[in-house]
């Protein structure tokens, strides 16, 4: 066989899809698994959005649309942006539809990455930032966010990481995984730190909603300039599946990320578009309803883990994880979170997933995007094994 490209030789596997591969095996030996991997709702999709996309295809709305999206879907996303934050764009020109918040993101590395640049990535990060980065062929800069502040992020901390060389920040709050948000005033620093020092701010807004304290935030507040947002359907609806997502942006990006993705997927699906038209412009009591749901949830796995002596775990302001310190349960052959989560799947039958994934060793990522039965199992599990 001809040998594969250079650009793919380094491109890792998605991590927490090789945790899912090896927990669908035992599943399939007929193990019995507590499943705290989930990067997903556990809920279904609401009913009202299921309907629309019956419509869409009794209706025929089946062919292709603009390749960045039909302008009713875009016209929402402008509505949701001035109506949550006082935020406007064109729906025409700043705004397109994408395949979920990672198409997003990858058609902003490529329309904005090239060798030489370096991308400042705050860790614990979201597995696909640095492979995305890397594709581009930029350098990915890592950032530590410190336990103690809760792993969330200050503008002098970013300060530090700039170089000539910084082309972008990617910032995730709430975060995936450490359930960390940012302080509002941070955020307005580092768009106005973006701009003085001329580098994009690239924001990911996937789980914007899921805020248990305070309320949603968004680098939309704070001017539009040198800063791209990437949305999604996906957690916010229960949506994972219908693959649709958005970015937000000065024109002139938007226009080269979208002709990247008219050459590479032209329009997310049609009737997914459609859906997602309802989930954002019906009202959002189905939201508030699941938010609450996760809030409860969170406050049982944390005060749960919390229980378990050599686990220490904050209470995440935002998002649907939980991230440990379980340095405390190193001894012996377990040496790392790897080594953890290995054990905890085969003495235990509890799924987690490694700290080390996402860049920070010494931590567990811990779902609770699962039912309070399940969780109340988990805890048990690990308390038994521990105990
Ligand atoms: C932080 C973060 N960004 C982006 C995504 C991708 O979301 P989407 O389904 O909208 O592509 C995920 C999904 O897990 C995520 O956790």
């Amino acid at each position: 066989m001809l040998a594969l490209s250079e650009r793919v030789s380094h491109l890792a596997v998605s991590a927490t899809l090789a945790v899912k591969r090896k927990a669908d095996e035992l599943r399939s030996q007929g193990v019995d698994l507590v499943d705290f991997g989930i990067g997903e709702p556990d809920f279904h999709t609401p009913e009202h959005i299921k309907q629309a996309a019956y419509r869409a295809i009794k209706e025929n709305f089946t062919k292709y649309t603009d390749a960045g999206g039909t302008r009713e879907l875009r016209q929402a996303v402008a509505e949701k942006y001035q109506r949550d934050y006082g935020a406007s764009f064109d729906p025409q020109c700043e705004i397109m539809i994408t395949c979920g918040a990672k198409q997003a993101l990858y058609n902003a590395a490529l329309a904005l990455f090239e060798p030489g640049d370096e991308v400042i990535v705050p860790t614990p990060y979201w597995v696909s930032y640095p492979e995305q980065i890397k594709l581009a062929g930029a350098t990915v800069v890592y950032l530590d966010t410190r336990e103690d502040s809760e792993f969330s992020l200050t503008t002098k901390e970013v300060e530090r990481a700039l170089t000539p060389r910084t082309k972008a920040l990617i910032l995730n709050f709430p975060n995936n995984p450490s359930g960390a948000t940012l302080v509002p005033g941070e955020l307005k620093r580092m768009v106005e730190l973006a701009r003085a020092r001329h580098f994009y701010v690239i924001y990911d807004e996937c789980y914007e909603q899921f805020i248990y304290d305070g309320s949603p935030l968004s680098a939309a507040s704070f001017g539009k300039e040198n800063v791209i947002l990437a949305g999604s359907c996906s957690k916010t609806y229960a949506m994972t599946g219908w693959r649709i997502g958005w970015a937000v942006g000065p024109a002139q990006i938007l226009h080269a990320m979208e002709k990247i993705q008219s050459q590479c997927t032209s329009n997310p699906t049609s009737i997914a578009q459609r859906a997602a038209l309802e989930a954002l412009t019906a009202d959002q009591g189905c939201v508030s309803e699941m938010i609450a749901e996760y809030r409860h949830r969170r406050d049982v796995m944390v005060e749960g883990l919390n229980e378990i002596s050599g686990i220490r775990c904050k209470l995440p302001k935002g998002s649907f994880f939980a991230f440990p310190n379980v340095a405390g349960l190193f001894e012996g052959p377990i040496q790392n979170s790897t080594d953890l989560a290995r054990h905890l799947l085969e003495k235990a039958g509890v799924v987690t997933i490694s700290g080390v994934e996402f860049g920070r060793d010494g931590f567990l990522r811990i779902s609770y995007a699962t039912s309070m039965d399940r969780i109340e199992e988990g805890l048990r599990r690990l308390k038994r094994l521990f105990g």
